[in-house]
């Protein structure tokens, strides 16, 4: 039986960042993937770093922000790594509100907003300093780092089981092989729920969206700043490929897209961007958010000695991704993180069923 430090359940990008934090303190570290590394929720996702969002909770927006402040850092270390280029954009999101919000700031006048995005339409606007990132160039990178920096990877491999020794944990079987380590990390974002031995809560929240391009005018820049709205959000990338998404939808794992679906989100970013009607649909797809019971995410150390959990990340995924993997890994090696992880103790759920028995 092959052994290591460390495993990591999930080779998405919380998996796989927090693989390579690891590995840079010198721990061996393995990476077991049900499917294809990179390729769930961390291919789908939007890439915008939303971190200043009103609707998220004060004391998880702290841990957004400090995560925003990693990424310039995290971009740069994971293209030096890999000698892959991320699309990291730095322009900013105009977020659309439907009743003014304080803590936004001052809203936007009609000629800003004018001078910013010529082609929106909207008269109650914010400029949130805020950035994006080409979640598929990030993986990319992530992937060719870890490989660059000695993590073994095995992909196509389910856990069935968590090895035990005693009150601590050992390892992991697949229906191939077992693999021993003292610590074990589930990372499995929406089926972190699928692996055996402790019960985490985290289910699939089903999100379509789509991209659309201009086909005579390859890489023309309609828009430079995210939009975000009630109904939809919209993100620019480098190559003139703009993103246009989410539903947010309770189906299990299925990631079927629905055209009229689509056509309604279509039609929801044209009426916000006028020229985005003519745009042509370029891709359609849908992903699966791991979401919690209380839409936080889980880190933390369980009640089964060594065994750790870094999920539920919900709609913030690749924007917490270097934060948690900061954070995991000093919780890992016995320090103390230096942002307080109790709020997102995996133990919470449990401790809630007794208060309320
Ligand atoms: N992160 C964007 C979404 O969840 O749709």
């Amino acid at each position: 039986m092959k052994s290591y430090d460390a495993i990591i359940i999930g080779g998405g990008i919380i998996g796989v960042s927090l693989a390579l934090e690891l590995r840079h303190s010198g721990m061996t570290v393995l990476i077991v993937e049900r499917g294809e590394p990179g390729r769930e929720a961390s291919h789908a996702g939007a890439g915008m770093l939303a971190a200043l969002d009103p609707e998220t909770p004060a004391f998880l927006k702290q841990v957004c922000i400090a995560s925003a402040k990693l990424y310039p850092e995290f971009v740069a270390e994971m293209e030096a790594e890999s000698g892959l280029k991320i699309d990291f954009r730095r322009d900013g999101t105009i977020y659309l509100a439907e009743r003014p919000i304080a803590s936004l700031g001052k809203l936007l006048t009609a000629t800003e907003l004018k001078i910013l995005e010529p082609e929106l339409e909207s008269n109650s606007a914010y400029l949130l300093e805020e950035d994006s990132v080409e979640p598929r160039d990030l993986m990319a990178a992530a992937l060719e780092a870890a490989k660059h920096r000695g993590v073994d990877i095995v992909r196509g491999s389910p856990v069935a089981e968590l090895l035990i020794d005693g009150t601590r944990v050992a390892g992991v079987v697949t229906a191939r092989k077992q693999y021993s380590a003292p610590v074990v990390v589930n990372c499995a974002g929406a089926w972190a729920a699928d692996v055996p031995g402790f019960t985490i809560p985290s289910r699939p929240v089903k999100g379509q969206l789509f991209s659309v391009v201009f086909p005579h005018e390859p890489g023309r820049q309609l828009l430079r700043h995210v939009v975000r709205a009630e109904s939809v959000y919209i993100v620019p990338r480098s190559n003139g490929r703009i993103l246009i998404g989410a539903t947010v939808e309770e189906a299990g794992f299925d990631k079927r897209v629905q055209p009229d679906t689509i056509q309604r989100m279509h039609q929801a970013a044209a009426n916000i961007v006028p020229q985005l009607g003519e745009a042509r649909i370029h891709e359609v797809w849908a992903g699966l958010r791991p979401g919690t019971p209380d839409d936080l995410p889980i880190m933390g150390a369980t009640s089964l000695e060594g065994y750790f959990v870094s999920t539920g990340h919900y709609r913030n995924g690749i924007l917490l991704a270097p934060i948690s993997a900061l954070l995991m890994s000093q919780l890992i090696r016995g320090d103390n993180p230096h942002v307080d992880l109790s709020e997102f103790s995996p133990l919470r759920f449990a401790a809630k069923e007794i208060r309320s028995a």
